[in-house]
């Protein structure tokens, strides 16, 4: 089997946010898409061992904040190789909170995707959580960021804990 062909499928990058009771946290992660037009529905999977799982699972909410292609590395890097348990990765970025309380970010990205779980499959290392749109929200015009851009043009690289890692 040529696994090398995995490289082939197309993404964009997302911050995935969600909140425990009053506390927020928020990823990186590429395995955003839309599984349905209506009602609007789409999914996202997340590593069992994340913060952002045992938030996602605890309230049932998630967001999908659209990164810019403009976006520093250092987004990316901040909240894609860095655990919510060790840092406050939101602190000097402009967020807001969105209607269920989970939080977006504003910075550097073109607008936000907020869903409410409605299904979720375990698929081994990782949970897909499957949501319903409950809001969406443009923030500002520009290209949005791809996997592959990320990785040829930004010289980007990707954690083991994203389901899309290849060994090099
Ligand atoms: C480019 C990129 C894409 C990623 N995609 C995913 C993904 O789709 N799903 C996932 O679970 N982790 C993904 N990750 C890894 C998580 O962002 C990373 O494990 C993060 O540190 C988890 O943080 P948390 O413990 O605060 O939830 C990705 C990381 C990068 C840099």
């Amino acid at each position: 089997m040529d696994t090398k062909v995995l490289y082939l499928i197309s993404y964009g990058l997302y911050i995935i946010g969600s909140k425990k009771g009053d506390e927020i946290n928020g990823q990186t992660a590429n395995t955003v898409i839309q599984v349905s037009s209506e009602p609007p529905i789409i999914s996202v999977c997340i590593n069992k061992n994340n913060l952002t799982h045992e938030f996602i699972k605890d309230s049932g909410v998630f967001t999908a904040s659209i990164v810019a292609q403009d976006a520093p590395l250092k987004l990316i890097g901040g909240f894609g190789f860095k655990s919510g348990r060790e840092v406050n990765k939101f602190e000097g970025y402009k967020y807001k909170k969105g209607e269920t309380g989970a939080p977006v970010v504003l910075d550097h990205c073109l607008g936000y995707l907020e869903a409410k779980v409605i299904k979720s499959v375990d698929v081994g290392t990782h949970t897909i959580f499957i949501g319903e749109l409950v809001a969406a929200e443009s923030i500002k015009e520009g290209e949005p960021m791809t996997y592959a851009y990320y990785h040829l043009v930004k010289r980007g690289t990707t954690p083991k804990t994203a389901p899309s890692y290849h060994k090099e």
